[in-house]
């Protein structure tokens, strides 16, 4: 794979909203409005981000720090830092490096990348194109005959575990999706298309990638018994016949002997009947508010996750990390290692896999930044005595 012929200077890409603002430039509204955005009124979105600022760090000085590392183990994996890369859908219309590009910059800087089940390219291809441990999140879409297929390539293609997201029971309404035309974009009929094309028009560069690669992907993944892959341009409709339950979780682990991963609990009660149920971990996510809006802000539900598990599974979060200070916080306040979703994609629509390992480059800085400032000797003794909650954060 090639890399992007982009280059980024660092005098203007000093931290994740330069490289949002450089994919907001690269892109068609629609397709940066459908990874920026989230659902309805947007407050879950803004204060997933916002939440990070109510915890302040309490540093501690004159404190002396060799080399900082910051290498910590997830599911079995060690990880050269304590972020890993989120699940992100249709991240082949971002950019055609799509999935491959972010999993090679993930395994380049040596941690962990979740492939989507709506995924443009092959998971054997995403698999080899990491140095990292890969890992493949399941939605039911497709139904049981599709899933099973994708475990089973998986297993044979050496994936390291698998996620399951338990928060899309339907997509959730991105109002900016339906006003971009995102729907007609993507699969409607060429008339329905002609209200929104001036846009696409006008991001020449995205447009003649996005024609080289062959158009809107199918679903590399996702392949019909009977039929072949899935058209991307049922993912809204799929998604909603697609919901995992509980039970699905039973019949899933009869199918995955390696370990498994709840994505998208926001509560003790769901964590503690993800540890009954034989998960290796959670995810306190809420799908980086794309899902239910008013939710609580992930950073907010996570102490009373980590009180619920209490010790017996790992605890990750997602949800509004920008900078490594974020996730400094997320682990003083128990979590294992953070996932990002769009820190990365922005990047990705900014100039491929050039963007994306920007953005690690730029969080592993300010990681070991923060660690180093706040006068903590390990980061594996990061805990609440540096940082102050609000009082109102208590678990219930
Ligand atoms: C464009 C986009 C697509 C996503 N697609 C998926 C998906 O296919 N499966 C999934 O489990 N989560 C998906 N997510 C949620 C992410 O995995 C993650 O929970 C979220 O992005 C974290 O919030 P952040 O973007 O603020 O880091 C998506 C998020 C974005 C932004």
């Amino acid at each position: 794979m090639a890399a992007s012929s982009r280059t980024l200077k660092s005098s203007q890409v000093v931290n994740i909203s330069d490289l949002r603002r450089l994919a907001q430039a690269r892109l068609p509204k629609s397709v940066f409005d459908y990874m920026d955005g989230g659902a309805e009124a947007e407050a879950t979105l803004r204060e997933n981000c916002r939440a990070f600022s109510d915890v302040l760090f309490r540093p501690r000085g004159a404190v002396a720090m060799g080399q900082c590392d910051l290498r910590t183990r997830v599911l079995g994996q060690e990880i050269s830092m304590p972020l890993m890369l989120a699940p992100v859908g249709y991240s082949r219309l971002m950019h055609p490096e799509g999935e491959l590009a972010a999993a090679r910059a993930a395994g380049e800087a040596g941690t962990g990348y979740i492939l989507s089940t709506i995924s443009g390219h092959r998971l054997e291809d995403v698999k080899a194109a990491s140095k990292g441990p890969v890992f493949y999140q399941l939605y039911l879409m497709g139904g049981r005959g599709a899933a099973e297929g994708a475990l089973d390539r998986a297993k044979r293609a050496g994936f390291s575990g698998l996620v399951i997201t338990v928060d899309t029971p339907v997509a959730g309404m991105r109002e900016r999706d339906p006003r971009n035309g995102m729907k007609e974009l993507m699969g409607g009929s060429p008339f329905a298309k002609l209200p929104f094309l001036s846009d696409i028009l006008a991001h020449p560069g995205w447009l003649f990638g996005f024609l080289r690669d062959g158009g809107v992907p199918k679903l590399a993944n996702v392949v019909l018994p009977g039929k072949g892959p899935m058209e991307m341009n049922d993912v809204a409709v799929a998604l909603a016949e697609s919901t995992v339950t509980w039970a699905d979780l039973k019949w899933i682990r009869e199918l995955w002997t390696g370990p498994i991963v709840v994505k998208g609990l926001l509560t003790g009660d769901d964590a503690r009947r993800a540890v009954d149920e034989g998960a290796a971990a959670v995810v306190v996510s809420n799908h980086g508010g794309r899902q239910l809006d008013s939710v609580f802000p992930t950073l907010r539900a996570l102490p009373e996750v980590v009180a619920a598990v209490n010790g017996q599974i790992e605890v990750l979060m997602d949800g509004g990390v920008r900078r490594g200070s974020d996730v400094v916080k997320a682990l003083c306040l128990g979590a294992r290692a953070v996932l990002i979703g769009r820190a990365y994609a922005f990047g990705l629509g900014a100039a491929g896999y050039v963007g994306v390992a920007k953005a690690l480059e730029i969080l592993r800085g300010d990681i070991e930044r923060t660690i180093r400032l706040l006068g903590c000797p390990a980061m594996s003794v990061l805990n609440r005595q540096y940082v102050e909650v609000p009082a109102n954060w208590q678990v219930h």
